[in-house]
């Protein structure tokens, strides 16, 4: 059976569909994930860091389907690491997923199997392809939210490991006002 269409505004991303899932980060739930952890600290752990929007028009799991959702991630940084996601591997390896930027400016962080490490710009329009094996942050480089449409396979799962974990081979870092990508170790 095939679902009745949701909707989406172009203008901005918002969705409305059927049983839309929701679901919020705030500071103090991003345990870990700031380089700057004295800074991180200081900060108001009720701030919102970024917000997820997104359509299970099939059940979470189905091979062969996909999900649709709208993430916004608020301009703010922690010491000079810019407001971002978590970040994450897909649990099936394999499963690719499109982003699309409808507002605001930022980095997509981009990491393969190896740790190799590197960043795409983000700007209205955008579009950008995240293969298999390559695990995927949005970083909020802008002085005004985000929005970030992504298309992903329904049987994809999210393995948060490589935030909690080792981590990304790089960040972006505030410096003289512009963003840098910045190995992990430096
Ligand atoms: C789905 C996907 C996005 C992210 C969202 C929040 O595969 O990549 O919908 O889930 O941008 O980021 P995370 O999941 O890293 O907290
Ligand atoms: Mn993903």
């Amino acid at each position: 059976m095939n679902p009745a269409p949701a909707f989406v505004n172009w203008a901005d991303g918002a969705l409305q569909a059927p049983g839309l899932q929701r679901s919020e980060k705030k500071l103090g739930q991003l345990t870990g994930i700031f380089r700057d952890h004295q800074a991180w600290q200081k900060l108001d752990p009720e701030t919102i860091v970024y917000r997820v929007w997104w359509w299970e028009p099939v059940a979470s799991g189905t091979a062969g389907g996909l999900f649709w959702g709208l993430t916004e991630i608020q301009p703010g940084r922690v010491g000079n690491e810019y407001f971002m996601t978590r970040g994450h591997w897909h649990v099936i390896r394999n499963r690719a997923e499109f982003y699309g930027t409808v507002a605001g400016s930022g980095k997509l962080v981009l990491m393969d199997r190896t740790g190799h490490t590197w960043a795409e710009d983000m700007a209205p329009g955008s579009l950008h392809y995240i293969a298999g094996e390559v695990a995927h942050r949005i970083v909020n480089t802008g002085d005004k939210p985000i929005r970030v449409i992504a298309c992903w396979p329904s049987d994809a799962g999210h393995d948060y490991e490589v935030a909690e974990g080792r981590g990304f081979g790089a960040r972006i870092l505030e410096e003289r006002g512009a963003p840098i990508l910045v190995n992990a170790q430096d």
